[in-house]
């Protein structure tokens, strides 16, 4: 099995380590434009597979052509937020890091499934999705998966839907509430220590087991909606079955009143911002 990662940095050396742990992988490529930084990592995992006795082929720098093969590419790269930032304000300059990388991926590797990470990410989703032209079984975001462990984190179950940012649903009582304190959780991480890394890297990973394992999990994922919940052209996040061929079935869950009226909101918000990203590709 093979992943492609494009972007190095915090998060995506951290996805790398994560899928050492989760994944039984025969190689693993990293792309960053910084070339020695996505060098330097793959090195470093590669040496951290024979640590934990699962050797793996790496190759890092910033040539295309080793995306090839690839079962899945994993699109990292992006400016991040602060967190005093609303993720669509990054949509400028993430839309043409985004819808760049989208290009390059399939140029060299057309069969594979693309996986986006970079914020906002239900709009880079399906910035990745049109640049990409893949049928939208096989471009989808993670971000509900990382928002629901988030909501477990702070004693509630249940699942988070609906945009991966302020306008997020979670589907539990109270879900403004609640809402709040994930967006709360997830901030004061970044307050704390520049960035989230371990959290959104485990969840990448778990992603890709389900695509590669074939696992058939149903997961929040950030999807290419074409009349479910009664919405068409839109990525947003919503539980899915992922197996092998990525999206394999989009589940339409029971929501209250509320939860539904939260739940167009964010289509609307990420609708916007869809419309923003369009405008600059
Ligand atoms: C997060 O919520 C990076 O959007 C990601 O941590």
């Amino acid at each position: 099995m093979k992943v492609s990662i494009i972007g190095a940095g915090r998060v995506g050396s951290a996805a790398a380590f994560s899928m050492l742990h989760q994944l039984n992988l025969d190689e693993l490529v990293l792309i960053d434009i910084i070339e020695d930084l996505a060098e330097g990592e793959a090195l470093d995992i590669k040496q951290a597979s024979y640590a934990l006795g699962n050797p793996v082929v790496t190759y890092g720098g910033n040539d295309y052509t080793h995306v090839s093969g690839s079962d899945v590419s994993v699109i990292i790269a992006g400016k991040p937020r602060t967190a005093d930032m609303d993720r669509m304000q990054l949509i400028e300059i993430n839309t043409k890091i985004v819808s760049g990388i989208a290009k390059n991926i399939v140029e060299h590797n057309p069969d594979g499934i693309i996986v986006v990470v970079t914020n906002p990410m239900d709009v880079m989703t399906y910035v990745a999705w049109k640049a990409s032209g893949l049928p939208r079984h096989r471009v989808f975001g993670m971000g509900g998966l990382l928002d629901t462990a988030r909501l477990h984190s702070i004693g509630y179950e249940g699942v988070v839907i609906g945009e991966h940012g302020r306008t997020k649903v979670p589907l539990v009582d109270n879900p403004v509430t609640v809402a709040e304190e994930v967006s709360k959780v997830n901030d004061k991480v970044i307050a704390l220590k520049k960035g989230t890394v371990y959290a959104p890297a485990a969840c990448v990973a778990h992603q890709v087991k389900a695509v590669l394992d074939d696992t058939k999990e149903i997961l929040p994922c950030s999807c290419i909606l074409d009349g479910e919940y009664g919405v068409k052209d839109v990525a947003i996040g919503v539980p899915a079955r992922i197996g092998r061929n990525g999206v394999e079935q989009i589940i339409e869950e029971e929501m209250t009143e509320q939860h539904k009226k939260m739940f167009d909101a964010s289509v609307e918000k990420v609708r916007r911002g869809v419309e923003k990203a369009l405008s600059v590709m």
